[in-house]
């Protein structure tokens, strides 16, 4: 990979028409995570729209403590947000992400891309990105929320491990070609500094943004929380973010987190 894709402070800069997203960008070559990084510079008071961004990651963090394979290539970037809201509302910032990442890439690469609820962007219904929102404050206030954002760009997913190959793709992979990663980083800082915008003063236009991305709903699903595991159909998001699914039983049920396995679409 030569020096020019590389996605280097000053390229992303050129052109970038946010206020205070990307107003300040730390790029490395390697690092063992973006967002440990982020939530170190956030504790010394980084502003607000802090952006982290490395080429490699050698120690990936994932959900659910899992390691997030982050060779050159991808786009691995870790965002500093401080909103003033109460820390029930964080989910918000997440769904926030997905929708702001998908508007990106359909954008700028053409891709019908859907969101699998929580946070996962998916082609052709194959994970090309994961979303990994970490927070610090207390019961009432947030401190800082630090927003991870992992895009399989031009990565070759034949390299992960067989596991992880089978639900994974990646835009190289189909588009056939390099994915332009700067006008890519570009354009979602755009779109995340809009979107969080317009959360500020009403959650509702995002939320129908996410339904109409949704690859969710409709889908008989099974959710992982911990060691408990609920099967049902998907039919809806209500207006926290949370996930409605119908039971066997006909009754309803709200998941505010947990994993998401779509078992079948209904
Ligand atoms: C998921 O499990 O779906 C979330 C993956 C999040 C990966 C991104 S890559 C940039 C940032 N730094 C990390 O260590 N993780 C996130």
């Amino acid at each position: 990979m030569g020096v020019s894709d590389l996605l280097l402070t000053s390229e992303i800069k050129k052109g970038l028409q946010t206020k205070y997203i990307g107003k300040e960008i730390h790029h490395f070559k390697e690092i063992d995570s973006t967002n440990d990084f982020a939530k170190e510079l956030a504790f010394k008071g980084a502003k607000e729209g802090t952006v982290v961004i490395s080429e490699v990651q050698k120690a990936g963090k994932g959900r659910f403590g899992k390691t997030w394979i982050s060779p050159s290539g991808g786009i691995w970037m870790s965002l500093i947000l401080r909103p003033k809201i109460s820390p029930h509302q964080a989910p918000k910032l997440t769904l926030i992400t997905g929708v702001s990442v998908a508007e990106a890439i359909r954008q700028v690469c053409g891709l019908n891309v859907k969101i699998k609820w929580p946070n996962d962007i998916l082609l052709n219904g194959k994970k090309l990105c994961g979303i990994l929102t970490e927070m610090s404050g207390d019961m009432d206030t947030i401190e800082y929320v630090v927003i991870g954002i992992g895009i399989n760009a031009n990565v070759d997913v034949d390299i992960f491990p067989a596991e992880i190959r089978e639900g994974a793709t990646s835009l190289k992979k189909e588009l056939k070609k390099d994915a332009p990663r700067i006008p890519l980083v570009q354009r979602l800082m755009e779109e995340l500094e809009k979107n969080y915008e317009i959360f500020k003063e009403d959650f509702l236009p995002i939320l129908t943004k996410y339904k109409e991305l949704s690859a969710t709903i409709g889908n008989l699903v099974r959710i992982n929380i911990k060691d408990e595991s609920i099967v049902g159909e998907a039919i809806g998001i209500d207006s926290d973010g949370a996930l409605i699914l119908e039971l066997a039983d006909g009754s309803l049920k709200r998941i505010i987190a947990g994993e998401c396995i779509h078992l079948q679409k209904l």
